[in-house]
């Protein structure tokens, strides 16, 4: 039968009976597998002559079984869509398009996805997408060149994002004559490079994908060669044995399944290891313990599952559990931690802001985390290790990272699903970078907590009020430390406690070391931020007067209070207007060139969207406004205790 039959027939079936194709196939285990190197180097032709040579369907088909074989619940070796691809398919939705071509093919003994990606550098997040989801990298190489700092890359790439089974094809053996001296030449080149960068092994083999050499049948013109043609290995290679299958148990709960009072139970993926009936569990961050009584599955109850299965867990005692926690073996959890060193590839056009709150999604966990300045990024070309303030497009580099409240997570090289994680912005919603956890810092273990008897209600009981921070935001210039000064003299004058943080005059001591860089900024509210929290934890009314001109940061400070403790008042002055008034002179020194980065000239103002209180002072005197202010809050909330 030729190819083009088997596509034929393939295609008429699929017409005719989807659940008989689905049938045929669920049962195989899948194989998904990258390939690297540049167009030169016969990728492409490589892809099709698998794709031939196999019982091909074509891409559009691929979503369709996608969804129908989550739909009728395959079990077994197969890997669902990490969360990098789940971020990057939300991500399309939005209309931004990420150019990995996925493929599939399968074969009598096993299914394929081949992610077929780019290669050069300004595709590196391209790579990696593809690679997020890969058990197997093929590394083309062009027998007449030889590795190149293409090979490098996408080695040095496929390792980091952790394939483990690296295949070195060289291609185009036949325009060398199959010398063998020169392949051997080609391989010993390449082990050398491997080893240096941590690549423990790889399977290298001579291949034509033009001609067909040793690609499903062994070629005679290479009778030197007795290893695998590439189909038998891709076929064979065991990614059942990977560390995920063979690890200890874990699953991070997606979510609770309580349908009536007598069932509760905890649903997810098993990323890793083995879970039987009885066994004695762990969940984290809480670390409470239980027994599994029931692993309830869409087919029934099972004795034990493993990694690749999606479950419903029941457990002996009613023990808090949601969305987000990690169940795992009793005797062998999983780490907690808030603070981390990592490895990030940047995926977004605009550069890392260190010191800015972005999200993180790791497994089933959410949170907020800030990511430090790099330590260093990597020339993915030379590896070499550079000094860098920020990470751009495409850059790969190492940075300390601290989560707002502690996940559960182990080392990416122990675990893809609870080492790897996604950044999220938090504005756009777009996926900007991905990262791998290397291990926590040791200053987050050691530093605890210290619960206190004197409590933050105790606080405010005493002064008779709710805490609240009433945050004033606007240009500079626009009236904000005026209209503040006059709520503050309201507030005590009706004999509340209350403490005013103004932009100039915390910026003469506690930030004194900080300019007016974004970064500077940042740190600036991040800092006034905490400021803020500690002494609403004193059960004060505190009141800030900063630019403060990201809304990023402004949110920052939202998440640190409770609901309902954080107004943002935007003092609405128009840039004109500010820039007439000039009490402080300082619009004329930066229109002049004498000072830089100002606020409004060449520095940004993102105004609030939602602010609780807008001031137009183009409207209102400070006096009203302030009479306002105080009247809304009071009225709002104040005598609450
Ligand atoms: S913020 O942007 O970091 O929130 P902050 O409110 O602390 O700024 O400080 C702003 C005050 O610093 C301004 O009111 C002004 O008096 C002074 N200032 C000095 N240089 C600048 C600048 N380049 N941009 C804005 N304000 C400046």
């Amino acid at each position: 039968m030729s190819g083009a039959d088997v596509i034929y027939q393939t295609e008429a079936l699929i017409a005719e009976d989807i659940e008989a194709y689905l049938n045929l196939h669920q049962h195989k285990s899948m194989l998904r597998f990258i390939t690297c190197g540049s167009v030169d180097d016969g990728k492409s032709t490589l892809i099709g002559r698998l794709l031939y040579d196999s019982k091909m369907i074509f891409e559009d088909q691929l979503a369709a079984l996608e969804n129908d074989s989550k739909k009728v619940g395959t079990q077994g070796g197969e890997i669902d869509f990490a969360l990098l691809v789940d971020g990057l398919a939300a991500e399309r939705e939005q209309g931004i398009t990420i150019d990995v071509a996925y493929r599939f093919f399968s074969t009598e003994k096993r299914k394929f996805i081949v992610a077929d990606c780019p290669g050069h550098e300004q595709y590196t997040r391209n790579m990696v997408t593809g690679a997020s989801t890969a058990d197997l990298a093929v590394i083309l190489i062009d027998a007449r060149k030889g590795v190149l700092t293409q090979t490098r890359r996408h080695s040095y790439l496929a390792h980091l994002i952790g394939i483990r089974h690296i295949v070195l094809a060289v291609n185009k053996m036949d325009l060398i004559g199959y010398d063998q001296a020169k392949y051997d030449a080609i391989v010993a080149d390449y082990a050398a490079f491997a080893a240096s960068i941590g690549i423990e092994a790889f399977t290298a083999m001579p291949i034509s994908g033009f001609k067909g050499d040793n690609i499903t049948a062994p070629s005679a013109n290479t009778p030197w060669y007795s290893g695998p043609t590439l189909m038998g290995h891709l076929e064979a290679v065991d990614v059942n044995t990977a560390a995920e299958a063979a690890g200890v148990f874990r699953l991070p709960v997606q979510w609770v399944n309580r349908p009536n009072l007598d069932f509760r139970g905890f649903s997810g993926l098993i990323s890793n290891g083995t879970v039987r009936k009885g066994d004695a569990v762990r969940v984290l961050p809480s670390g409470k313990t239980s027994t599994v009584t029931r692993i309830v599955t869409l087919d029934g109850d099972l004795e034990e599952a493993v990694a690749g299965q999606s479950v419903t867990l029941c457990l002996a005692d009613e023990i808090d559990c949601s969305r987000g926690d990690v169940i795992a073996a009793a005797d062998a959890p999983p780490q907690v931690a808030d603070q981390f060193e990592a490895n990030l590839v940047w995926m977004a056009d605009e550069a890392l802001v260190p010191g800015r709150a972005y999200w993180l999604k790791l497994a089933s966990q959410t949170v907020s985390v800030t990511v430090s300045q790099p330590k260093c990024t990597i020339n993915v070309n030379t590896l070499e290790r550079l000094a860098a303030k920020t990470l751009e497009l495409n850059a790969i580099g190492i940075a300390e990272i601290t989560t707002d409240r502690a996940i559960v997570f182990e080392p990416y090289g122990e675990s893809r699903t609870l080492g790897g994680f996604i950044l999220i912005d938090k504005i756009s919603n777009a996926t900007v970078a991905a990262g791998m956890l290397s291990f926590s810092l040791r200053r987050a273990q050691n530093v605890h907590w210290q619960a206190l008897d004197v409590s933050r209600a105790a606080h405010a009981r005493l002064k008779g009020q709710s805490p609240a921070v009433l945050w004033f935001t606007g240009l500079s210039g626009s009236g904000k430390s005026t209209i503040a000064n006059l709520v503050e003299k309201k507030l005590h004058a009706l004999g509340k406690h209350t403490f005013l943080l103004d932009g100039d005059n915390v910026r003469h001591g506690l930030n004194k070391d900080l300019g007016f860089t974004e970064a500077d900024r940042i740190e600036n509210i991040r800092r006034v931020g905490e400021v803020a929290k500690l002494m609403t934890d004193a059960g004060l009314i505190v009141l800030t007067a900063f630019i403060s001109p990201f809304r990023a940061e402004r949110d920052m400070v939202r998440g640190l209070l409770a609901d309902g403790e954080f107004f943002e008042v935007f003092v609405d002055t128009p840039l004109e207007e500010a820039e007439r008034r000039d009490v402080k002179g300082l619009y004329k020194k930066a229109r002049s060139g004498q000072l830089k980065n100002f606020t409004g000239i060449d520095s940004p103002y993102e105004a609030p969207e939602n602010p609780e209180i807008r001031v137009d002072t183009m409207r209102e005197t400070p006096e009203e406004a302030a009479e306002r202010i105080v009247a809304l809050i009071i009225g709002d909330w104040m005598p609450i205790i």
